[in-house]
Protein backbone atom coordinates (compact mmCIF):
# COMPACT_ATOMS: atom_id res chain seq x y z
CA UNK A 1 0.00 0.00 0.00
CA UNK A 2 1.22 3.59 -1.02
CA UNK A 3 -0.56 6.78 -0.36
CA UNK A 4 1.07 7.97 -3.90
CA UNK A 5 -0.61 5.02 -5.99
CA UNK A 6 -3.61 5.10 -6.24
CA UNK A 7 -5.01 1.56 -7.32
CA UNK A 8 -8.27 1.08 -8.94
CA UNK A 9 -10.22 -1.66 -11.00
CA UNK A 10 -13.09 -0.65 -13.91
CA UNK A 11 -14.41 -3.70 -15.10
CA UNK A 12 -11.80 -5.82 -15.99
CA UNK A 13 -9.07 -2.82 -16.06
CA UNK A 14 -7.04 -2.74 -13.23
CA UNK A 15 -5.76 1.19 -13.01
CA UNK A 16 -2.35 2.49 -11.44
CA UNK A 17 -2.42 6.13 -10.87
CA UNK A 18 0.63 7.88 -9.50
CA UNK A 19 -0.05 10.32 -7.25
CA UNK A 20 2.45 12.84 -5.29
CA UNK A 21 2.18 16.14 -7.16
CA UNK A 22 4.23 17.73 -4.65
CA UNK A 23 7.12 16.02 -5.65
CA UNK A 24 5.77 15.66 -9.18
CA UNK A 25 5.27 11.90 -9.44
CA UNK A 26 8.96 10.68 -8.12
CA UNK A 27 8.84 7.19 -7.12
CA UNK A 28 9.76 6.17 -3.56
CA UNK A 29 10.50 2.51 -2.15
CA UNK A 30 7.27 2.44 -0.82
CA UNK A 31 5.34 3.27 -4.46
CA UNK A 32 7.33 0.62 -5.92
CA UNK A 33 6.74 -1.88 -3.94
CA UNK A 34 2.85 -0.71 -4.41
CA UNK A 35 3.17 -1.24 -8.02
CA UNK A 36 5.07 -4.52 -8.12
CA UNK A 37 2.79 -5.85 -5.49
CA UNK A 38 -0.34 -4.24 -7.86
CA UNK A 39 0.75 -5.46 -10.90
CA UNK A 40 1.41 -9.25 -10.15
CA UNK A 41 -1.85 -9.38 -7.90
CA UNK A 42 -3.30 -8.29 -11.50
CA UNK A 43 -1.20 -10.82 -13.35
CA UNK A 44 -2.64 -13.33 -11.04
CA UNK A 45 -5.98 -12.34 -10.92
CA UNK A 46 -8.87 -14.06 -13.19
CA UNK A 47 -11.01 -11.04 -13.17
CA UNK A 48 -8.45 -8.53 -14.60
CA UNK A 49 -7.71 -8.43 -17.95
CA UNK A 50 -5.13 -5.78 -18.52
CA UNK A 51 -3.55 -2.36 -16.48
CA UNK A 52 -3.68 0.99 -17.30
CA UNK A 53 -0.89 3.20 -15.69
CA UNK A 54 -1.69 7.11 -15.43
CA UNK A 55 0.01 10.25 -14.00
CA UNK A 56 -1.92 13.40 -12.85
CA UNK A 57 -2.67 16.42 -15.28
CA UNK A 58 0.71 17.92 -16.66
CA UNK A 59 2.76 15.16 -14.87
CA UNK A 60 3.29 11.90 -15.33
CA UNK A 61 6.29 10.56 -13.65
CA UNK A 62 9.59 12.50 -12.20
CA UNK A 63 11.50 9.45 -12.37
CA UNK A 64 12.89 7.91 -9.13
CA UNK A 65 13.38 10.10 -5.98
CA UNK A 66 16.41 11.18 -6.27
CA UNK A 67 17.07 11.62 -1.93
CA UNK A 68 16.61 8.13 -2.37
CA UNK A 69 19.09 7.67 -5.14
CA UNK A 70 21.42 10.18 -2.75
CA UNK A 71 20.44 7.85 0.23
CA UNK A 72 21.27 4.68 -1.68
CA UNK A 73 24.58 6.06 -2.70
CA UNK A 74 25.45 6.90 0.41
CA UNK A 75 25.13 2.99 1.57
CA UNK A 76 21.09 3.54 2.65
CA UNK A 77 19.60 0.91 0.99
CA UNK A 78 16.52 1.33 -0.36
CA UNK A 79 17.03 0.28 -4.53
CA UNK A 80 15.54 -3.25 -4.07
CA UNK A 81 11.85 -1.87 -4.60
CA UNK A 82 13.18 -0.18 -7.57
CA UNK A 83 14.48 -3.71 -8.83
CA UNK A 84 11.11 -5.45 -7.69
CA UNK A 85 9.12 -3.57 -9.95
CA UNK A 86 11.09 -3.79 -13.40
CA UNK A 87 11.19 -6.97 -12.55
CA UNK A 88 7.91 -7.31 -12.83
CA UNK A 89 7.29 -5.76 -15.19
CA UNK A 90 9.30 -8.10 -16.88
CA UNK A 91 7.72 -11.03 -15.77
CA UNK A 92 4.28 -9.09 -16.70
CA UNK A 93 1.85 -12.27 -18.66
CA UNK A 94 -0.81 -9.46 -19.20
CA UNK A 95 -1.07 -5.97 -21.25
CA UNK A 96 -0.09 -3.16 -20.16
CA UNK A 97 -0.92 0.54 -21.48
CA UNK A 98 0.16 4.09 -20.04
CA UNK A 99 -1.26 7.24 -20.31
CA UNK A 100 1.21 10.02 -20.07
CA UNK A 101 0.75 13.81 -20.21
CA UNK A 102 3.49 16.31 -19.31
CA UNK A 103 7.10 15.11 -18.10
CA UNK A 104 7.93 11.46 -18.01
CA UNK A 105 11.33 11.30 -17.10
CA UNK A 106 13.95 7.91 -16.26
CA UNK A 107 11.76 5.02 -14.92
CA UNK A 108 8.71 7.21 -16.26
CA UNK A 109 10.32 6.72 -19.56
CA UNK A 110 11.61 3.53 -19.73
CA UNK A 111 8.54 2.05 -18.13
CA UNK A 112 6.69 2.61 -22.07
CA UNK A 113 9.27 0.16 -23.40
CA UNK A 114 7.31 -2.37 -21.38
CA UNK A 115 3.87 -1.04 -22.16
CA UNK A 116 2.24 -2.61 -24.87
CA UNK A 117 0.29 0.29 -25.98
CA UNK A 118 1.24 4.22 -25.10
CA UNK A 119 -0.73 7.26 -25.51
CA UNK A 120 0.66 10.86 -25.10
CA UNK A 121 -0.78 14.39 -24.72
CA UNK A 122 1.51 17.02 -26.69
CA UNK A 123 2.10 17.67 -23.52
CA UNK A 124 4.46 14.15 -22.69
CA UNK A 125 8.09 14.58 -22.57
CA UNK A 126 9.99 12.20 -22.38
CA UNK A 127 13.37 12.04 -21.19
CA UNK A 128 16.05 9.69 -19.48
CA UNK A 129 18.83 11.91 -18.05
CA UNK A 130 20.53 8.47 -16.75
CA UNK A 131 24.58 9.90 -17.91
CA UNK A 132 23.58 12.87 -17.05
CA UNK A 133 23.34 11.87 -13.55
CA UNK A 134 26.09 10.14 -13.97
CA UNK A 135 24.38 6.53 -14.05
CA UNK A 136 23.64 4.23 -16.55
CA UNK A 137 20.21 3.28 -18.28
CA UNK A 138 18.04 0.51 -16.57
CA UNK A 139 14.53 -1.63 -16.76
CA UNK A 140 16.35 -3.48 -19.55
CA UNK A 141 15.97 -0.04 -21.95
CA UNK A 142 19.61 -0.27 -23.00
CA UNK A 143 18.10 -4.15 -24.93
CA UNK A 144 14.42 -3.00 -25.27
CA UNK A 145 15.23 0.83 -26.44
CA UNK A 146 17.62 -0.02 -29.34
CA UNK A 147 15.51 -2.97 -30.33
CA UNK A 148 12.34 -0.28 -30.27
CA UNK A 149 13.89 2.74 -32.02
CA UNK A 150 17.04 1.21 -33.67
CA UNK A 151 20.56 2.47 -31.98
CA UNK A 152 20.71 6.29 -33.45
CA UNK A 153 17.63 7.56 -31.43
CA UNK A 154 17.93 5.30 -28.50
CA UNK A 155 21.40 6.83 -28.08
CA UNK A 156 19.98 10.32 -28.06
CA UNK A 157 17.23 9.64 -26.15
CA UNK A 158 19.35 6.89 -23.10
CA UNK A 159 22.84 8.46 -23.65
CA UNK A 160 22.56 11.96 -24.62
CA UNK A 161 19.45 12.62 -22.53
CA UNK A 162 17.43 14.02 -25.07
CA UNK A 163 13.85 15.23 -24.63
CA UNK A 164 11.68 13.26 -26.93
CA UNK A 165 8.45 14.73 -27.78
CA UNK A 166 4.98 13.14 -27.77
CA UNK A 167 5.61 13.16 -31.63
CA UNK A 168 8.91 12.48 -31.42
CA UNK A 169 8.65 9.17 -29.27
CA UNK A 170 5.71 8.17 -31.73
CA UNK A 171 7.74 8.37 -34.26
CA UNK A 172 10.48 6.27 -32.48
CA UNK A 173 8.26 3.92 -32.12
CA UNK A 174 7.39 4.10 -28.20
CA UNK A 175 4.07 5.84 -28.13
CA UNK A 176 1.22 5.02 -29.99
CA UNK A 177 -1.32 7.80 -30.73
CA UNK A 178 -0.96 11.78 -29.56
CA UNK A 179 -4.10 12.61 -28.23
CA UNK A 180 -5.43 16.10 -26.51
CA UNK A 181 -4.92 16.02 -22.65
CA UNK A 182 -8.90 15.96 -22.11
CA UNK A 183 -9.11 13.16 -24.08
CA UNK A 184 -6.33 10.89 -23.02
CA UNK A 185 -7.16 8.75 -20.67
CA UNK A 186 -10.47 7.97 -22.08
CA UNK A 187 -8.55 7.14 -25.09
CA UNK A 188 -6.39 4.85 -22.75
CA UNK A 189 -9.45 2.98 -21.35
CA UNK A 190 -11.04 2.42 -24.77
CA UNK A 191 -8.41 0.67 -25.79
CA UNK A 192 -7.99 -1.32 -22.44
CA UNK A 193 -11.80 -1.81 -22.44
CA UNK A 194 -11.36 -3.19 -26.44
CA UNK A 195 -8.27 -5.46 -25.38
CA UNK A 196 -10.16 -7.11 -22.10
CA UNK A 197 -13.00 -7.87 -24.45
CA UNK A 198 -10.65 -10.24 -26.44
CA UNK A 199 -10.08 -13.92 -25.81
CA UNK A 200 -7.65 -13.22 -22.49
CA UNK A 201 -5.64 -16.55 -22.99
CA UNK A 202 -4.73 -15.63 -27.05
CA UNK A 203 -4.21 -12.08 -25.94
CA UNK A 204 -1.59 -13.30 -23.33
CA UNK A 205 0.14 -16.07 -25.66
CA UNK A 206 0.13 -13.61 -28.58
CA UNK A 207 1.60 -10.82 -26.81
CA UNK A 208 4.75 -13.78 -24.92
CA UNK A 209 5.61 -13.76 -29.09
CA UNK A 210 5.57 -10.22 -29.48
CA UNK A 211 8.02 -9.94 -26.89
CA UNK A 212 9.73 -12.94 -26.54
CA UNK A 213 11.13 -14.48 -23.48
CA UNK A 214 11.25 -12.56 -20.26
CA UNK A 215 14.83 -14.35 -19.31
CA UNK A 216 16.81 -12.29 -21.51
CA UNK A 217 14.92 -8.53 -20.68
CA UNK A 218 15.47 -10.02 -16.75
CA UNK A 219 19.45 -10.77 -17.64
CA UNK A 220 19.67 -6.91 -18.72
CA UNK A 221 18.17 -5.38 -15.90
CA UNK A 222 20.59 -7.85 -13.45
CA UNK A 223 23.51 -6.50 -16.21
CA UNK A 224 22.43 -2.70 -15.93
CA UNK A 225 21.59 -2.72 -12.24
CA UNK A 226 25.00 -3.98 -11.03
CA UNK A 227 26.36 -1.07 -13.09
CA UNK A 228 23.30 1.45 -10.96
CA UNK A 229 24.53 0.30 -8.01
CA UNK A 230 28.05 0.80 -8.49
CA UNK A 231 27.26 4.21 -10.27
CA UNK A 232 25.37 5.73 -7.73
CA UNK A 233 28.01 6.00 -5.27
CA UNK A 234 30.16 7.92 -7.80
CA UNK A 235 31.22 11.14 -7.38
CA UNK A 236 29.53 11.88 -9.99
CA UNK A 237 25.88 10.72 -9.23
CA UNK A 238 26.31 12.33 -5.59
CA UNK A 239 27.17 16.00 -6.90
CA UNK A 240 24.29 15.10 -9.24
CA UNK A 241 21.89 14.25 -7.17
CA UNK A 242 23.13 17.45 -4.67
CA UNK A 243 22.87 19.97 -7.13
CA UNK A 244 19.20 18.86 -8.52
CA UNK A 245 17.77 18.93 -4.56
CA UNK A 246 20.00 22.18 -3.52
CA UNK A 247 18.32 23.68 -6.82
CA UNK A 248 21.76 24.19 -8.85
CA UNK A 249 21.60 21.25 -11.45
CA UNK A 250 25.20 21.65 -13.32
CA UNK A 251 24.37 19.30 -15.81
CA UNK A 252 21.83 19.10 -18.49
N1 LIG B 1 13.17 13.27 -6.84
C1 LIG B 1 12.88 14.01 -5.74
N2 LIG B 1 12.22 15.18 -5.81
C2 LIG B 1 11.84 15.60 -7.04
C3 LIG B 1 12.10 14.87 -8.20
C4 LIG B 1 12.80 13.65 -8.08
N3 LIG B 1 13.08 12.87 -9.12
N4 LIG B 1 11.60 15.55 -9.26
C5 LIG B 1 11.02 16.65 -8.77
N5 LIG B 1 11.17 16.69 -7.43
C6 LIG B 1 10.70 17.72 -6.49
C7 LIG B 1 11.52 18.99 -6.57
O1 LIG B 1 12.70 18.87 -5.76
C8 LIG B 1 10.52 19.99 -6.06
O2 LIG B 1 10.45 19.83 -4.65
P1 LIG B 1 10.24 21.14 -3.67
O3 LIG B 1 8.97 21.78 -4.15
O4 LIG B 1 10.14 20.54 -2.32
O5 LIG B 1 11.44 22.00 -3.91
C9 LIG B 1 9.20 19.48 -6.63
O6 LIG B 1 9.38 18.11 -6.89
C10 LIG B 1 8.79 20.18 -7.90
O7 LIG B 1 9.83 19.99 -8.84
P2 LIG B 1 10.25 21.11 -9.90
O8 LIG B 1 11.58 20.72 -10.47
O9 LIG B 1 10.13 22.47 -9.28
O10 LIG B 1 9.08 20.95 -10.99
P3 LIG B 1 9.10 21.38 -12.52
O11 LIG B 1 7.68 21.30 -12.97
O12 LIG B 1 9.85 22.65 -12.72
O13 LIG B 1 9.93 20.22 -13.27
C11 LIG B 1 10.57 17.93 -13.73
C12 LIG B 1 9.44 18.90 -13.28
C13 LIG B 1 10.05 16.52 -13.56
C14 LIG B 1 10.95 18.20 -15.17
C15 LIG B 1 11.79 18.20 -12.81
O14 LIG B 1 11.36 18.20 -11.46
C16 LIG B 1 12.92 17.19 -12.93
O15 LIG B 1 13.68 17.22 -13.88
N6 LIG B 1 13.02 16.31 -11.93
C17 LIG B 1 14.18 15.43 -11.81
C18 LIG B 1 14.03 14.27 -12.73
C19 LIG B 1 15.16 13.29 -12.58
O16 LIG B 1 16.31 13.60 -12.80
N7 LIG B 1 14.78 12.05 -12.20
C20 LIG B 1 15.69 10.96 -12.04
C21 LIG B 1 15.74 10.20 -13.32
S1 LIG B 1 16.89 8.87 -13.28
Amino acid sequence: MSAHVEIAVQGTVQTLRLNRPDKKNALTGEMYKALADALKASDAAADIAVTVFLGLPGIFCAGNDLLDFLAAGQGGGGAMHGFTFIQALAEREKPLIAAVDGPAVGIGTTLMLHCDLVFASPRAVFQTPFVNLGLVPEAASSLLGPRVMGHSRAFELLVMGEPFTADRAREAGFVNHVVPPEALESAAMTAAEALAAKPREAVKLARRLLKGEPAPVKARMEQEGALFLERLKSKEAMAAFEAFLQKTPKIQ
